[in-house]
């Protein structure tokens, strides 16, 4: 539902009489979209948060952007074989995606991401890593 949240969220800064109406179109939208996600593979819906937070400005699936490759992130960390030490290393990277950081694949840094929230983060660093053996 936090779709719809923040579809009211959008729409909230209207006069309370005309949100109403917007409101319940709003919301009817963000049913709609929530119900599409959900009709879909997970993995498909972590590539449209993917997308939707702009991280693909910046990372392309195969291909060296401003950013490494998708393909080169999962090699890094897939590498890891024990899953503790892989599941903190996800931890690591959700944390850098929304403070940004610098150094450990060249000289150019990522900006922080604050817009996106933990779990957001966590989800899209795990589709990165699955999805992109
Ligand atoms: C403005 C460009 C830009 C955007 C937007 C961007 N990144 Fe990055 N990202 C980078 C750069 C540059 C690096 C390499 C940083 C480094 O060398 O430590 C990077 C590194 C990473 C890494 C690997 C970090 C590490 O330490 O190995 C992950 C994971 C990542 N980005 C995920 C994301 C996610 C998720 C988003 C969307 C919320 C995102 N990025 C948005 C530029 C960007």
């Amino acid at each position: 539902m936090a779709l719809v949240a923040s579809v009211a969220q959008r729409t909230g800064a209207a006069s309370r009489a005309v949100a109403g109406g917007v409101l319940a179109s709003g919301m009817l939208a963000g049913l709609v979209l929530a119900g599409l996600v959900l009709a879909s593979p997970p993995a498909r819906a972590d590539a449209a948060l993917a997308a939707q937070k702009n991280c693909m400005g910046c990372h392309h699936a195969v291909q060296r952007r401003a950013g490494p490759s998708l393909q080169a992130i999962a090699q890094r960390y897939n590498a890891i074989a024990d899953p503790k030490a892989r599941a903190a290393a996800i931890d690591g990277l959700a944390a850098k995606v929304r403070s940004g950081g610098r150094g450990s694949w060249g000289v150019v840094p990522m900006p922080a991401n604050p817009q996106v929230s933990e779990a957001d983060a966590r989800k899209i660093v795990a589709w990165m890593l699955e999805a992109h053996r």
